[in-house]
C-alpha cells in the first residue's frame, strides 16, 4: 500500500497509485486531459471554455465532459457502464449509477423510482432535505418514523426495527421504507432488522448512506447497506471518498425495484452533460477503495481512535462513541467543557482547520481514508487547544431542533409545495401551514417542511440556530422575520 502524499510520489503524478488498469472512466479522462494538456485537442463541441487557459484562466483545468470529451458521444455510454458495472459488483449490488449532482440528485432518484404518486413510504423524519423534496416530486406521502435520542448528548441514535414495523403494520399500503443509515451524526442501526421487517410487508428498503462510502470496506467497520440486505443504497463519493465534489453513487438490487425504472427516475432529473472528470474521480475512487480499502480505512480507524482516547482525557470533553456509531465519525460533545462550539469553529477556521458542523454543544470535523494520523493527531491538539482557550460553565446538552422536531403534517408535501402561499409576519406564521422547507444547515434537516404546521417551539428552535450564527438555510427570509404560508 502506499502511503506518501500524491507530491512524494512523482513517478506519475497523475496516477499515483496506478489506478488506471482498473478504472476505464480514469483512463479516458487522463488519456483526454493528457491531449488537451499537449495541445492536440481542437474541440468543435462542449464545453465552452474549449480547454483553453487564455480565457479563464486554471478554474477550468481538468474539466471534460463524459460525452465527447471521455468518449465520442456515441460510444461515451459503454464507457460510463462499464465503470458502473464495477462498482455494482463491488457493493453486492445488480445495478449502479454515477451521480454528479451528489447524493441529493440520488435521493430524488430513487423517490421517483419507488411507488406513484399519493402513496404513502414510511421515512425518518431526520432525512436530508434533499430526499424531502424527493417527495415532492414523486407525490409520495410521508409516514414519520423517529429515531431513539441519547439524552447524554442530545443527538439521535437509530430508528429503532420495531418503530418501522409499527408504521409497515399501521399503514400496510405503504410502497417502501426509507431510512438515512448512518445518521449525519454516525448513529448506525439494525440495518438486517430493518430489511427483514420491510421484506417482510412486501416492500423496498432504501437507504441514503450520504456519508458511509467506506462502510464495509474492513473488517472492523460495520457492513453498508446493501450487504445489510437494503434493496438501494445513495452514497456521496465525495463525502467519505477521495472523489470530487458532487460525485455520488445510487446502487440497487433489482429483487424488489426495477431495473428499467430506477434508469427513467435517475435519468429524469440528472443533467445531459454529466462532468466526466466527476465520474472519472467515482471510478478512481471505486478502484481505490476495492484494492487499498482495508489499508486505508484501517489508518483512518486508528487515527480516530486515538483521536477519540485523546479527547476524553480533556476534562470535560466526550466524544460519541460505542456499537451504534461509526467508529470512523469523530463527534466532538463540548457541553461539559463550557466552551461554544461557534468559538471553537472560529479559532480552527484560522487555524486552517475549517470543519463540518459547529454548533453550541457539538463540533464535527470530517476525517476521510484521505487523512492520515498525523494530521488527525495535528488537529486533535489544536481542537484541545482552542476548547482549553473557551472554557465556561459546564451545561447539559440541548438537543438540536433538526432532531427533535415531531411535526404534524396537515398537507401532503407536494399538495403543499404547489399551493397558493402568502408571506406573513413569523409571529402570524405560528399555527398556520408551511408552504416552505427551512433547515438548519448543517445538518440540512428540515425543521419545518412544506405542509406541516408551525408551532411556537419550531419558531424558536430555528431563531435560536440563528441567533448563535447558524445558517438557516432554503427560507424565503432567513432572518426568519417572516415565514411563507398557505393561504386561506
Ligand atoms: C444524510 C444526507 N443525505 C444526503 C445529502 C446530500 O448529499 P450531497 O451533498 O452529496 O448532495 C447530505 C448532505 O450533506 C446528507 O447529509
Amino acid at each position: 500500500m502506499h502511503t506518501g502524499r500524491v507530491s512524494e510520489l512523482d513517478e506519475n503524478p497523475r496516477d499515483p497509485r496506478g489506478l488506471r488498469p482498473d478504472a476505464p472512466l480514469l483512463d479516458a479522462w487522463l488519456t483526454s486531459t493528457e491531449r488537451a494538456e499537449a495541445g492536440r485537442l481542437t474541440p468543435m463541441i462542449t464545453p465552452g471554455h474549449k480547454q483553453r487557459r487564455d480565457l479563464v484562466g486554471s478554474v477550468v483545468a481538468g474539466d471534460a465532459p463524459l460525452y465527447g470529451g471521455l468518449d465520442t458521444i456515441s460510444r461515451a455510454d459503454a464507457l460510463r457502464a462499464d465503470g458502473e458495472a464495477r462498482a455494482a459488483r463491488l457493493w453486492g449490488a445488480d445495478w449502479c449509477r454515477f451521480a454528479v449532482a451528489g447524493s441529493t440528485h440520488g435521493n430524488q432518484a430513487l423517490a421517483l423510482a419507488i411507488g406513484s404518486p399519493g402513496q404513502e413510504v414510511i421515512v425518518t423524519r431526520i432525512l436530508h432535505r434533499s430526499l424531502l423534496l424527493g417527495l415532492v416530486l414523486a407525490g409520495l406521502r410521508p409516514v414519520w418514523v423517529r429515531p431513539e435520542m441519547d439524552p447524554a448528548s442530545g443527538l439521535p441514535a437509530a430508528v429503532p426495527v420495531d418503530t418501522v414495523r409499527a408504521a409497515l403494520a399501521a399503514h400496510p399500503a405503504a410502497c417502501a421504507v426509507f431510512l438515512g443509515d448512518p445518521s449525519y451524526v454516525g448513529t448506525i442501526g439494525d440495518l438486517a432488522g430493518h430489511a427483514a421487517v420491510a421484506h417482510d410487508a412486501g416492500v423496498p428498503l432504501v437507504v441514503d448512506a450520504a456519508w458511509a462510502a467506506h462502510l464495509g470496506f474492513h473488517p472492523d467497520l460495520p457492513p453498508h447497506a446493501i450487504a445489510a440486505g437494503a434493496d438501494a443504497m445513495v452514497t456521496s463519493a465525495h463525502k467519505a471518498l477521495p472523489a470530487w465534489t458532487q460525485g455520488a453513487l445510487v446502487l440497487a438490487r433489482t429483487e424488489r425495484l426495477d431495473a428499467a425504472r430506477l434508469e427513467r427516475a435517475f435519468d429524469a432529473t440528472h443533467t445531459t452533460s454529466p462532468a466526466g472528470s466527476i465520474m472519472a474521480s467515482i471510478d478512481a475512487a471505486r478502484a481505490l477503495l476495492s484494492r487499498d480499502g482495508k489499508d486505508l480505512c484501517g489508518r483512518l480507524l486508528r487515527g480516530v481512535t486515538a483521536a477519540k482516547l485523546r479527547l476524553q482525557q480533556v476534562p470535560g470533553l466526550g466524544v460519541l462513541d460505542g456499537p451504534g456509531v461509526d467508529p470512523t465519525k469523530l463527534v466532538v460533545l463540548l457541553a461539559g467543557t463550557g466552551a461554544h462550539g461557534m468559538a471553537i469553529e472560529a479559532d480552527l477556521i484560522a487555524a486552517g482547520m475549517p470543519v463540518e458542523l459547529a454548533d453550541r454543544d457539538t463540533v464535527i470535523p470530517v476525517v476521510t481514508i484521505a487523512d492520515d494520523e498525523d494530521q488527525v493527531a495535528a488537529f486533535t491538539e489544536t481542537l484541545v487547544a482552542a476548547v482549553e482557550r473557551h472554557r465556561g460553565a459546564p451545561r447539559h446538552p440541548a438537543a438540536a431542533a433538526a432532531w427533535t422536531v415531531v411535526p404534524e403534517t396537515v398537507l401532503a408535501p407536494r399538495e403543499a409545495f404547489f399551493a397558493q402561499n402568502e408571506t406573513v409576519p413569523a409571529e402570524a406564521a405560528v399555527g398556520r401551514v408551511s408552504a416552505e422547507l427551512i433547515a438548519p444547515y448543517p445538518p440540512g434537516v428540515p425543521v419545518l417542511a412544506p405542509g406541516e404546521l408551525i408551532t411556537s417551539s419550531a419558531l424558536n428552535a430555528l431563531r435560536e440556530v440563528h441567533a448563535d450564527g447558524g445558517r438557516i438555510a432554503y427560507a424565503a427570509d432567513p432572518t426568519l422575520a417572516t415565514l411563507q404560508v398557505i393561504s386561506g
